[in-house]
């Protein structure tokens, strides 16, 4: 087993200059870690040693990520669990004869709107939006969970293993406790409204009431008996009977907003199988996932809009490079803000926001000697009208997690997988959280007269940015699988780690640790405490209203090299990559 990352994360790899130059200094001593027949990259080392287990076993890279999520569940509840949605793609090497896009299924896990939900979801009695924290904490945010059917489906499709022995692992470790991560700790630590919720207090808490220090050993046998559960019954185990009844009590009978979720609303939960999105960019074909994430189309659309520009000229973290890559990354946000939303719901023009001639066109927006300032949404072609407003696109990062596995046959996974918030609705329910997804959804229905796309509805789906990507070359060979954490930040974390990794050529974790700078249409964030806040001035004469802030990615990836794999994990986090 290789595992390079520790030594990384004592690397100063935010050292006042650009990352070429840290990855050549600072971190010389750094390998990454690098596999022949399979690998595992995931946020927490249990979580990718219960996915490396299955996989030597002969299980799948479904099998894996279905046993690494388990294991994230009681070890990261924080980020991701059953009680929350995913969206992943998978890859498997295809017949000459196929379609490129054939090798390639995406699976919709996204949490949905219970029917009683309605546009008015998140306004009080005069009609404002109730402020976030309301939105967020206790019933009203909370999201039918998606993870488990999609897992199912997933499974069913690709699975090797019995799905019982998937949940081994995360049964074993509830049951004999695992020690409490600085970063769980320190979650804990900063939350305000965790421990007013009885179940939550009574977990995460000393009987002091003091956050559990790090390293205690935290027993969760609740939620073994829970996995145990679906490990004999299936996903069905979940969906019906005790457990969907004690989810929607917990969400009807909240302290907090309590909302109408019913045990009907779990029952006729469908994971959904979308049609994968895939774009040629320059000699690599990437996929991505479609609506009702904005994180694929956003992304393809980020890297068609630089393709008009030789950026392999660029050196990584300079001016020149931020400064374009922030302009294409205005023009998408302003048509995800205005366009995206469920597909199953509203028209969501996909093909013509990724059609190359509408790209091109709106790329002649981006000049390399100033900033465009804010952007408009375009009207991509066989769009007619436009009838709607854009939203805000405001939603606030930290939590979920990325899943990123190879197997020994070259199936592939890009998963990224969320409870939305730390710790969801701060709901805990027989040993895991739930979400707080809804609050995904435009708190305000209705602009200036006009339908906001991604405004609440009844058994909607919330729009993401979870952007799971799988790049291949033009003949359909894999290259790389990616993902990450972070709110609307991670279209961003995910462009730029696409850029460095293809056009820079950067080992994939060196891709992951270059600093990270996000344009959501307005502000230009440059990562706190790296050397890009030394081109804050440079941006400024450009254009850019600067600022500088943590960015808090959770980037996991595997890229295939010609003798085998390269796995990388954030150095933000705690993650890993292991393999043989
Ligand atoms: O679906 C989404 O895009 C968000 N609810 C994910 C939340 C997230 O990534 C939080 N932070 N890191």
């Amino acid at each position: 087993m290789f595992t390079g990352f520790r030594i990384l994360q004592i690397c100063k790899i935010f050292a006042a200059t650009v990352a070429l130059l840290v990855v050549a200094t600072g971190c010389a001593q750094y390998t990454a870690p690098q596999a022949k027949r399979h690998m595992v990259a995931a946020a927490n080392s249990h979580a990718a040693k219960a996915g490396l287990a299955v996989l030597r076993a002969g299980g799948s890279a479904v099998d894996a990520t279905i046993a690494v999520q388990m294991v994230l569940t009681l070890v990261e509840p924080q980020s991701s669990g059953i009680g929350g949605g995913a969206f992943m793609i998978h890859y498997s090497p295809g017949k000459p004869e196929d379609g490129l896009d054939d090798n390639f299924q995406a699976y919709d896990g996204r949490e949905t709107a219970p029917a009683a939900a309605t546009d008015a979801l998140f306004l009080n009695s005069i009609g404002r939006p109730l402020p976030f924290l309301m939105r967020q904490v206790g019933g009203r945010g909370v999201g039918v969970p998606g993870t488990l059917r999609m897992l199912e489906m997933a499974h069913k499709r690709h699975g090797k293993r019995p799905w019982k022995s998937l949940f081994d692992h995360a049964i074993l470790l509830a049951e004999k406790g695992f020690p409490v991560s600085p970063r769980l700790h320190a979650m804990i630590k900063r939350d305000k409204h965790l421990k007013k919720f009885p179940q939550a207090r009574h977990y995460f808490y000393t009987p002091d009431g003091e956050p559990l220090p790090v390293g205690t050993r935290l027993r969760n046998p609740v939620l073994a008996a829970t996995l145990q559960r679906i490990a004999t019954g299936g996903a069905d185990a979940f969906y019906n009977g005790a457990i969907a009844s004690d989810i929607a009590n917990a969400v009807r009978n909240s302290d907090w907003l309590p909302a109408e979720m019913t045990t009907l609303d779990l029952a006729r939960y469908r994971a959904r199988d979308r049609r994968i999105l895939c774009r040629p960019y320059r000699q690599w074909r990437v996929c991505g996932m479609p609506p009702p994430t904005s994180g694929g189309i956003a992304t393809l659309q980020i890297l068609g809009l630089l393709e008009q520009f030789d950026l392999s000229r660029l050196r990584p973290g300079s001016p020149q490079a931020v400064h374009l890559i922030s302009e294409a990354s205005r023009l998408a946000f302003a048509d995800r803000n205005y366009y995206l939303a469920d597909p199953d719901f509203v028209s969501v023009p996909t093909d013509g926001l990724l059609d190359l001639a509408y790209l091109r066109g709106r790329g002649r927006q981006i000049s390399a000697g100033s900033s465009m300032g804010a952007a408009l949404p375009g009207v991509p072609p066989r769009v007619a009208t436009r009838e709607r407003a854009p939203d805000d696109g405001d939603e606030r990062p930290i939590s979920t997690s990325h899943v990123s596995v190879v197997d020994a046959k070259g199936n592939a996974v890009s998963m990224t997988t969320t409870v939305g918030m730390p710790f969801g609705s701060r709901l805990m329910v027989r040993g895991f959280m739930l979400n707080d997804e809804l609050t995904d959804f435009a708190a305000v229905p209705v602009r200036h007269g006009l339908p906001v796309a991604n405004r609440p509805g009844t058994l909607k789906r919330p729009r993401s940015s979870m952007a799971p990507t799988i790049v291949t070359d033009s003949q359909g060979r894999l290259v790389m699988t990616v993902g990450s954490p972070g709110g609307s930040s991670i279209i961003g974390y995910v462009a730029k780690t696409l850029i460095a990794a293809l056009d820079w050529n950067l080992p994939l974790q060196d891709a992951i640790s270059l600093p990270h700078h996000i344009n959501k249409n307005a502000l230009t964030e440059l990562e706190k405490g790296t050397g890009l806040e030394n081109i804050a001035p440079a941006l400024k004469k450009l254009g850019h209203i600067v600022r500088i802030r943590s960015k808090t990615s959770g980037l996991h990836g595997i890229r295939v090299l010609p003798n085998g794999l390269e796995g990388a994990a954030d150095p933000r986090r705690e993650g890993v990559a292991i393999g043989d």
